[in-house]
């Protein structure tokens, strides 16, 4: 459709701390999504496109336990400029909806709040990365990881991010916590409920805001 070319499509994220159920209400997500018959791309960071998901498996790679924390926010934004050139921008462009499991929230959550690089060094180092691509509508997963990591059993003892214990991952929510009072694009959805419960207030929030 000719029209439909010339608008770009909606950019959506989803962010959360670990174990905070974000794989299982993107998987339910794209079933109603499905069934619906709304079109849309559903892809991931760090990765999604051949480069980045080489960029993913240094970065998370148990065996690299020395990398820097300069270096791990580097590789993050590296991966984002790659995925974002080869997957994010073209669909966009071509008007689709995109879901991203995680965006720039979570380098500076992750390496700017918890790793203490603080946010002007993320925004920095990332001006290169998203250029003007700012999602239209985050979905923050609220779970504190307390709760999230007794869900899930456990952290997974490869995933060198994983591995950061239960102190690094409450700074994570914290730094999550502000940039939901920061940024009004940013919504949290109380994820304490079932699976079920959550996926509703989920397709609710897409409707309000009309992405769906
Ligand atoms: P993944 O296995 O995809 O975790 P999850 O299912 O929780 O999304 O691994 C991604 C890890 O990378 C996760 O621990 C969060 C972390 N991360 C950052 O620290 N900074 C970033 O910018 C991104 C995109 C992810």
């Amino acid at each position: 459709m000719r029209g439909k070319e010339m608008t770009r499509g909606k950019f959506i994220t989803f962010e959360g701390c670990e174990g905070c159920g974000k794989s299982t209400q993107l998987r339910l997500l794209s079933e109603y999504l499905d069934k619906k018959g709304i079109d849309y791309i559903l892809t991931r960071e760090p990765g999604g496109s051949e480069i980045a998901e080489q960029i993913r498996r240094i970065i998370l790679d148990g065996k690299n336990a020395d990398m820097s924390d300069e270096c791990e926010a580097l590789l993050y934004a590296a991966a984002r400029e790659q995925h974002l050139k080869d997957r994010v921008i073209p669909a966009l462009n071509s008007g689709e909806l995109v879901i991203c499991d995680r965006y720039v929230d979570s380098s500076l959550a992750y390496q700017g709040t918890a790793r203490g690089l603080g946010e002007k060094f993320i925004e920095m180092i990332n001006y290169h990365a998203i250029h003007d691509y700012s999602p239209d509508l985050t979905v923050f997963l609220n779970l504190p990881p307390d709760k999230a990591f007794s869900r899930k059993h456990g952290a997974d003892e490869n995933d060198r991010m994983e591995q950061q214990g239960l102190d690094f991952h409450m700074k994570v929510y914290k730094g999550y916590l502000a940039l939901a009072e920061k940024y009004p694009r940013i919504s949290p959805v109380d994820c304490s409920g079932t699976k079920t419960e959550t996926n509703a207030k989920i397709i609710a929030l897409l409707e309000s805001k009309g992405i769906i």
